[in-house]
């Protein structure tokens, strides 16, 4: 536990504790008895779960572990993920209901019910099947938040094709490597996407990702924002005209519980992303379980918005399987929080009257910069649950979203969970839980979770380690595409003797034996909520030709939790030249935009001589953090030349 910013163990002198009122208790979904169920046993608990679903075949054993780490969950189960998140709720009468409110950033609107939205799928479906999509290829998916997306991602389950979806801010570079790495056969686009008021580009940019690619057979773009688009004729398709001659009836298939639901590719430690791995009876139970629980739904009367983007697995899990899959009404929003104003998401919740929300702790930081007036300038009186996800909440964070958001009244659930995980893991409970701001608190009913030391053991009350997950849950990952081994090195060999999932966050006990997420202990950053690692940002850097060698870390940010810092060692003959030095963070900046995504622009670029490392070679980032953060710099004696954070200090203090 070397690498632990001390802004977040600040967390632990939280102390203010919220009961649940009686009022929420009676009407919850989630009830106290739900942990001793649990815990009595497993199995029968999720057992119950699983039937929240539709199976066409039941299930002959719950879990087979016998493979560990490689999880089946409700062997010899059959279903298919798209019946379950739409046809059953038409067929059960409640075809008018409203799936989708959606709003785009420009102000137009569209109103989906679940009827609708079924015919929309069968329609996707059956294109799908005529350009040749089969049960067990891969389909790419970089779109807008558009419905189609929604459409497109249960197209792919309803004929059994996995999807990949890649986060629309990614450039050409990281959708090409995710095509070529799940061999996607089609790849599905738009012409453009609105950001900040104004129409960007889509389709140029996949272009570029796919001139190399032979896997992908046919593109199908949909048109948004109607701007030109380039054309490869004979490969690239409108979706206005493949799929909406399309028929509204397609009889969905059966498919094993086991069967590929999709691959979502997040960073690890390494500069490569993997391709995780998630299949579909127990991640869709979980997904549906957890959403019904956390989020307290009632798919009558609740209008449910969650604020991810559908490139993440928020946005998978729920925005389109948890809420689905519960027959939930929700409001999806294509655009940028402060277009055309920063009240703009205030105006969606008093319009649609949301009543539960679910964002990122970095927006709720943005709201309080940008001020409590606004909010306090609309009707939030229909909220009654709010969510919080991707990284740790502090508490001031915490308090502000209930007093200003919650009107002093909702819960807050701030759920820990990872890609790798596929649904929430760590939650309070909302109408169960006495809340503690700034805690995730316990793992839910049928999830285990321990804090333990290096050795694995499990670290008493009070005290801090590692996270770790010490039974298989129905919704983890079940492997890296492509890449078993890796599944194994990554999340399994930390602490192979005992056989427990590393998740790379530390994390503490408070005297209660509540759990205090503390950010991660490996290299990734947690940039927004997003998971960005130091290695892939190295090796764009690198990838310059002005750059030498670069080392960056992820320095406390107060609005996005934490900041890109790099610090690079340039070339001789640029290096000499001052000029050619800000040119050359400039470009840099932009390198890196292009190579990973803006998202991993460094808000920072530090020009150094010399890069601190130990005697074996490894770049020492935590003096390098301190640097970052403006502290004193720890200690030096385990480098290989204790100078060099002097050269480097003294560098910086003359570029000021
Ligand atoms: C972090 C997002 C503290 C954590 C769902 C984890 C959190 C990583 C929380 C996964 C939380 C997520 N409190 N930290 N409530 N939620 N994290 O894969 O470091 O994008 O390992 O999944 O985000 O990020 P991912």
């Amino acid at each position: 536990m070397t690498e632990q910013s001390p802004t977040l163990d600040n967390l632990l002198t939280e102390t203010r504790t919220f009961p649940p009122s009686e009022e929420f208790t009676a009407q919850a979904n989630a009830t106290v008895e739900l942990y001793a169920e649990a815990e009595a046993d497993r199995e029968a608990f999720w057992t119950k779960q699983a039937e929240r679903l539709d199976w066409d075949t039941r299930w002959s054993q719950v879990l087979d572990w016998s493979n560990a780490p490689f999880a089946k969950w409700f062997v010899g189960g059959k279903l298919n993920v798209a019946h379950n998140c739409v046809d059953r709720h038409v067929a059960a009468g409640n075809g008018d209901r409203v799936a989708i409110h959606w709003e785009g950033e420009p102000g137009d609107t569209r109103t989906i019910t679940y009827a609708q939205l079924k015919d929309m799928v069968c329609q996707a479906a059956n294109a799908l099947t005529e350009l040749g999509v089969r049960a067990g290829d891969r389909v790419a998916i970089q779109l807008p938040m558009i419905p189609e997306a929604v459409v497109s991602m249960l197209a792919c389950a309803r004929i059994g094709a996995a999807h990949s979806v890649v986060f629309g801010g990614f450039s050409a570079t990281a959708l090409k490597s995710r095509i070529e790495d799940a061999q996607a056969k089609l790849l599905i686009t738009a012409d453009g996407q609105y950001r900040r008021g104004k129409p960007a580009p889509m389709k140029a940019n996949t272009d570029e990702a796919t001139k190399d690619t032979p896997s992908i057979e046919h593109v199908l773009v949909v048109r948004r924002t109607e701007e030109e688009v380039p054309w490869t004729e004979g490969r690239d398709l409108w979706w206005h005209d493949v799929v909406e001659r399309q028929s509204t009836e397609h009889t969905c298939e059966a498919f094993d519980a086991e069967h590929p639901l999709f691959i979502l590719y997040t960073s690890g430690t390494t500069g490569k992303p993997k391709g995780i791995l998630h299949t579909s009876g127990g991640y869709l139970t979980q997904a549906a379980y957890t959403h019904h629980n956390v989020f307290d739904v009632k798919p009558e009367s609740d209008v449910y918005w969650c604020g991810a983007d559908i490139g993440w697995v928020t946005g998978h899990s729920y925005i389109v399987y948890g809420p689905m899959a519960n027959g939930v009404t929700q409001v999806m929003y294509e655009g940028t929080p402060n277009t055309p104003h920063e009240g703009r998401h205030f105006e969606i919740i008093q319009k649609y009257g949301v009543t539960v929300y679910y964002i990122a702790p970095t927006l709720i930081r943005t709201f309080m910069k940008w001020g409590a007036q606004i909010p306090g300038r609309y009707d939030l009186s229909s909220l009654r649950v709010l969510g919080s996800v991707g990284e740790p909440i502090n508490p001031e964070a915490w308090i502000w979203y209930r007093e200003n958001i919650g009107g002093g009244r909702t819960p807050i659930a701030d759920t820990w969970w990872q890609t790798e995980t596929g649904g929430i893991m760590i939650s309070p409970l909302p109408g169960v839980t006495s809340l503690k701001p700034g805690s995730a608190q316990r793992p839910l009913p049928g999830i285990s979770a321990k804090v333990v030391d290096e050795s694995g053991q499990e670290v008493g009350r009070g005290g801090g380690g590692y996270l770790v997950l010490d039974k298989p849950w129905p919704g983890m990952l079940r492997g890296i595409w492509g890449d078993e081994q890796r599944y194994v090195d990554t999340y399994w060999s930390r602490f192979a003797d005992q056989g427990y999932y590393f998740a790379g966050d530390g994390a503490k006990y408070d005297d209660d034996g509540d759990i205090w997420l503390l950010g991660r202990v490996d290299d990734v950053m947690n940039v927004s909520g997003h998971r960005i690692s130091t290695t892939e940002v190295e090796s764009a850097l690198v990838s310059h030709p002005t750059v030498a060698e670069a080392a960056v870390v992820g320095a406390s940010d107060p609005t996005t939790g934490q900041g890109i810092v790099a610090f690079v060692i340039l070339r001789g003959d640029v290096a000499e030249d001052q000029a050619k030095g800000e040119e050359a963070i400039r470009a840099l900046r932009d390198h890196v935009a292009q190579e990973i995504g803006p998202i991993a622009k460094p808000r920072q670029i530090m020009v150094v001589p010399e890069l601190p490392k130990t005697r074996s070679g490894k770049i020492m980032r935590r003096l390098l953090r301190d640097v970052a953060e403006n502290r004193e710099v720890g200690d030096v004696t385990t480098l290989a030349d204790s100078s060099v954070m002097d050269l480097i200090s003294a560098g910086l203090q003359s570029d000021k």
